[in-house]
């Protein structure tokens, strides 16, 4: 709709004017808005419990990088911060959880050790995460896998709460009252 009403004011520039304009401005103006689509999956909290599982399966201590993708209120990667010292990235697409993350990391003092960052899980750049947690769903950890073996380094871990990889055999399964906690290590490239 805002576009609409961009297009018609240019339009009032005359043709010419209009498609001088358009030329340069548009691609300015799809760069800064924001891009928002439905969450792939609805928010649903990991219990305090599990977090732990899965930040001690993964081995987390103050050397790590913890990615949560689609981190919804934040508490992995803010656990993570006040229990191990690690620095951690969470990342959702629904702006609502990032602003709520935002001010749990604000309660729990370690704002200075965790970022939150609007956007797609499957466009964010993970490269520097050395632990990535997941709580998806299987058809979107499948979907995601490609990615991790791609722009992950190898021996990176990967945990996940509920859901699996498919053919990727989990190094480590756990069950914390009744929930499944799965491990993987990312294997060293071939050739
Ligand atoms: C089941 S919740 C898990 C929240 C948190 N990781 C936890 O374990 O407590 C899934 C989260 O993924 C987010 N999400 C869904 N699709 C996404 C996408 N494509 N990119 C980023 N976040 C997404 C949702 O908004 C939701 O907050």
């Amino acid at each position: 709709m805002q576009r609409r009403k961009f297009l018609t004011a240019l339009g009032a520039l005359g043709v010419s004017g209009f498609a001088r304009a358009t030329d340069q401005v548009l691609p300015l103006l799809a760069q800064a808005a924001p891009r928002t689509r439905t969450p792939d999956v609805i928010f649903v909290p990991t219990p305090d419990d599990v977090v732990n599982k899965m930040l001690e399966m993964a081995a987390v201590t103050a050397k790590d990088v913890v990615y949560d993708l689609g981190c919804g209120d934040g508490r992995i990667v803010i656990t993570a911060a006040q229990r191990y010292g690690a620095r951690g990235v969470g990342i959702d697409i629904d702006q609502e959880r990032i602003r709520e993350a935002t001010e749990n990391v604000g309660r729990a003092k370690v704002a200075d050790k965790v970022k939150f960052i609007q956007g797609d899980l499957f466009e964010a750049d993970i490269s520097e995460a050395t632990v990535v947690t997941l709580y998806l769903l299987t058809e979107l950890n499948l979907r995601l896998r490609p990615k991790l073996m791609k722009d992950l380094r190898p021996g990176t871990r990967v945990v996940s709460h509920a859901f699996a990889m498919g053919d990727w055999k989990p190094e480590r399964t756990e069950f914390v009252n009744g929930s499944s906690v799965y491990l993987w290590r990312i294997p060293q490239r071939k050739g």
